[in-house]
């Protein structure tokens, strides 16, 4: 599923950065330029890295 429709960037790629090691909306931000345009999709970009790193 598509988070961030500006990057085209889907919630897999989001929980791969975790699994790299990313543990915030910033870490994931400079991975894969989540949220760097119109910012409306950082809401759930960072409720799925939450969830992912309570599930790691
Ligand atoms: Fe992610 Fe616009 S939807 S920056």
């Amino acid at each position: 599923m598509y988070v961030c429709l500006c990057n085209a960037i889907t919630d897999s790629q989001i929980k791969a950065a975790v699994s790299l090691g990313d543990s915030s909306l910033a870490d994931v931000k400079k991975r894969l330029g989540v949220a760097n345009q119109c910012g409306k999709c950082a809401r759930m970009a960072n409720e799925i890295i939450q969830t992912q790193l309570d599930f790691e």
